[in-house]
C-alpha cells in the first residue's frame, strides 16, 4: 500500500489493516515452521530409503554368494563322484588283475616242475636211446641172418623207419619242451603282480614277454595275414619300477593296436598290419617306450575321451574302455611318469610312455 492510501484511511480501517498485516505475518512464520519440519521429515524418509538399499544391496550380494558357494559345491560333489566312479573301476581292474595274475603264476609254477622232468630226462633218453640203436647195429652186422621170429617182428615194426624216425622224434619233443619252458617263463615273468613292491627290471624281458602271451593273437587267421612285430630296441638300464603293472600297460597297449589292426582289415583290406616298438634313453633318468600300429587311427573325437574310465568304441562284451584309464593311472599315478596318445585318422596311432630310470615312490 502505498503513502497516499495509507494517509487517505481511517483510523479504523488503519487498526484493521495492522490487524491483517499481524495475522498474515504469524501465518507466514507458522508456514515456514511446517515447511521445515516438512523438510526434516523428508531428510528422515530419504536416510531410510538410503539405509534401506544399502540393505538391499547387502542382501542381494548375499544371495550371489550363496549361489556362487551352491554353485562350486555342486560342482564338487560331481568331481567327486566322477573320482569315484573312476576308483571303483580301479580297484575293480586291479582286483581282476591280481587274481589272474595269482592263478597264472599259479599255473606256470605247477607246469613248471612236469616239465622240468620231461626236458631234463629228454637228455637221457636220448643218450640211452643211442645206445640202444648201436647195440643193434652191432647185432645187425655180427648177426646178419636173425631167426624167422626175429625178421618177422622187425619187418612188422618196420625198424628201419624206426631207426630212422626216431631222432627226429626226440627232437621235436625237445623243441615241445623247450616252448612250454619258454611260455612258462613269460607267464611268471609278465604275472609278477604278486611283487607290490618297486623292483629293477629289464623292459625288453616285459615288453618281450607280454608279446609271447599275444603270440596267439598276432598269427595269420584265415581271414588276415599275421601282424608283424618291427622292435627298435636301444640298450637300456634296468628300471626299478612295478613290473606287473607296467606289464599290463604293455599288454593294454598291444591288444588295442591288435584289435585296431583287425578292425582296420575288415574294412580296408589291410595288406601287411604291423606294429612296431622303440625303445630309448631320454637323459640318465628317463626312458620312452613307444608303441604304435599302422592301423585306422583314433579320430579327434575319440582322443578326446580316450583315456576317460568306461570308454570304448568296441561293441559290449569286447571292450571294457578300462584298459587305457588304468594304464593312464599306473603311468601318472605309480611311475610318475607320462602316457601319451598321437594319431589322425587313417594314419595310424603311436602310443607313449615315459617314465623315471628311479622310481619316485621312495
Ligand atoms: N591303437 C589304437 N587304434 C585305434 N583306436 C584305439 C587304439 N587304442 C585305443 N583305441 C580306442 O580307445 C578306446 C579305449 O581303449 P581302452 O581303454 O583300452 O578300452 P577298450 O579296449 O576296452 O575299448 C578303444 O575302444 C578304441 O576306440
Ligand atoms: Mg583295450
Amino acid at each position: 500500500m502505498d503513502i497516499t492510501t495509507c494517509l487517505l484511511m481511517t483510523e479504523g480501517q488503519q487498526e484493521c489493516w495492522q490487524t491483517l498485516c499481524h495475522a498474515f505475518t504469524a501465518r507466514l512464520a507458522a508456514t515456514e515452521i511446517e515447511l521445515q519440519k516438512a523438510h526434516a521429515d523428508y531428510q528422515q524418509v530419504e536416510a531410510q530409503r538410503q539405509q534401506l538399499a544399502e540393505q538391499l544391496e547387502e542382501a542381494q550380494a548375499q544371495q550371489q554368494a550363496l549361489t556362487d558357494a551352491a554353485t562350486a559345491q555342486a560342482r564338487q560333489f560331481s568331481e567327486t563322484l566322477k573320482q569315484l566312479r573312476q576308483n571303483q573301476a580301479q580297484i575293480v581292474q586291479a582286483e581282476k588283475m591280481s587274481s589272474l595274475g595269482q592263478l597264472v603264476a599259479g599255473v606256470a609254477h605247477e607246469i613248471n616242475n612236469p616239465v622240468n622232468f620231461i626236458s631234463g630226462n629228454l637228455s637221457y633218453a636220448k643218450a640211452y636211446i643211442q645206445d640202444l640203436t648201436k647195440l643193434l647195429a652191432l647185432y645187425q652186422k655180427h648177426y646178419p641172418q636173425p631167426t624167422v621170429e626175429i625178421q618177422t617182428e622187425a619187418e612188422a615194426m618196420d625198424i628201419d623207419f624206426l631207426m630212422e624216425d626216431l631222432p627226429s622224434l626226440l627232437a621235436s619233443m625237445k623243441m615241445g619242451t623247450e616252448r612250454i619252458q619258454k611260455i612258462v617263463l613269460s607267464l611268471r615273468s609278465f604275472s609278477r603282480m604278486d611283487e607290490a613292491e618297486v623292483k629293477e627290471v629289464n623292459i625288453h624281458e616285459g615288453i618281450d614277454s607280454t608279446l609271447m602271451i599275444l603270440q596267439n593273437r598276432l598269427k595269420a587267421k584265415s581271414d588276415r595275414p599275421a601282424i608283424e612285430v618291427i622292435k627298435h630296441y636301444s640298450p637300456l638300464p634296468s628300471v626299478e619300477c612295478y613290473a606287473g603293472q607296467l606289464n599290463q600297460v604293455f599288454m593294454n597297449l598291444l591288444a588295442n593296436a591288435i584289435d585296431a589292426l583287425e578292425e582296420g582289415i575288415k574294412i580296408t583290406q589291410h595288406s601287411a598290419p604291423s606294429i612296431t616298438i622303440w625303445t630309448e634313453v631320454l637323459n640318465s633318468d628317463r626312458i620312452r617306450i613307444r608303441i604304435a600300429d599302422n592301423g585306422p587311427g583314433i579320430s579327434e573325437q575319440v582322443q578326446q575321451k580316450l583315456f576317460d574310465p568306461f570308454f570304448t568304441t568296441k561293441p559290449v562284451g569286447k571292450g571294457t574302455g578300462l584298459g587305457l584309464s588304468i594304464s593312464y593311472q599306473v603311468i601318472t599315478d605309480r611311475h610318475k611318469g607320462t602316457l601319451k596318445c598321437s594319431s589322425s585318422l587313417g594314419q595310424g596311432a603311436e602310443f607313449t610312455v615315459e617314465i623315471p630310470v628311479r622310481s619316485q615312490r621312495k
